[in-house]
């Protein structure tokens, strides 16, 4: 065992990674099978996937492409399908923030990248995840007055309303909601942009064209329906309440019953 693989006391172990393996988006794809051995429990799993990379680099092999950049949960970069679940078996836990412990000696893991429509693989477990990025892109601004600074307490905003509003905007844009949607919806990502802006009173004066284009964004994009099933809330790392759908579609029925002028000018929904 070398010092770098040694972490802490506890056993070290030996797990067996069934990894799908995919060049492009053109290439069919397939699973391989890779031996990860004197794996500290102490690793996150993105660490024991470095761990393993580097035995796949000696040897001359192609390393398991995978995003990652924070690796302490914020930016959304990472994630994979683990065993069957987004993120994989922690609750509020994203993949970088996932440790070896939550697994046992002589495990098979099972790792896939997310699987929906709007998510083409790039390579193995890396997706193009830009759609997320348009839908919050057609979201436009928000007005902002410049000039003289505003007293801190001129907009008067409630605990309650500025809690549920700090909430929604802790989505990370990671995208487990929909790989874990059985109709690869994005209803939970795209209420969260939504009511955080909704909820505030600086997010007011683009409100009813935001809901609308957001919304239309993500159908263009290829996601599936809500049906309220709740997998996504099960997946997300950031336990963002599946009342944000519940809101994301009272701000979509009011806005489409708003005037012309206030859907964004033409009327066009
Ligand atoms: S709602 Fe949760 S699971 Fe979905 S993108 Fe945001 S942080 Fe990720
Ligand atoms: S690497 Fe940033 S959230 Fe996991």
């Amino acid at each position: 065992m070398s010092e770098a693989h040694s972490h802490g006391n506890s056993k070290n172990m030996n797990v067996t990674l069934v990894v799908w393996r995919q060049g492009s988006s053109a290439d069919p794809g397939r699973f391989e099978t890779y031996a990860a051995k004197d794996v500290s429990p102490d690793m996150s799993f993105l660490e024991m996937l470095d761990y393993v990379n580097e035995d796949l680099i000696k040897a001359g092999q192609d390393p398991i492409e995978f995003d990652s950049d924070c690796r302490e949960g914020i930016c959304g970069s990472c994630g994979c399908m683990i065993n069957g679940q987004a993120h994989g078996p922690e609750l509020g836990t994203a993949t970088c923030q996932l440790h070896m412990r939550t697994f046992k000696d002589g495990d098979t893991i099972v790792i896939e990248p997310w699987r929906a429509r709007a998510f083409p693989v790039i390579r193995d477990l890396v997706v193009d995840r830009g759609a997320l990025d348009r839908i919050v892109s057609v979201g436009g601004y928000t007005s902002a007055k410049s000039g003289r600074h505003i007293d801190a307490n001129a907009i008067l905003v409630g605990k309650d309303v500025a809690d549920q509003a700090m909430d929604a905007a802790a989505c990370i844009g990671c995208g487990a909601c929909v790989a874990a949607c059985p109709n690869a919806s994005a209803a939970l990502f795209t209420s969260a942009k939504i009511s955080q802006y909704a909820l505030l009173p600086q997010g007011h004066p683009e409100r009813t064209q935001r809901v609308i284009r957001m919304v239309q964004q993500m159908d263009k994009e290829g996601f599936g329906n809500c049906s309220n099933i709740g997998e996504c809330r099960s997946a997300c790392p950031k336990d963002i309440s599946i009342d944000t759908i519940a809101r994301m579609r009272r701000e979509f029925v009011v806005a489409l019953t708003a005037p012309p002028a206030r859907q964004g000018g033409d009327g066009a929904i």
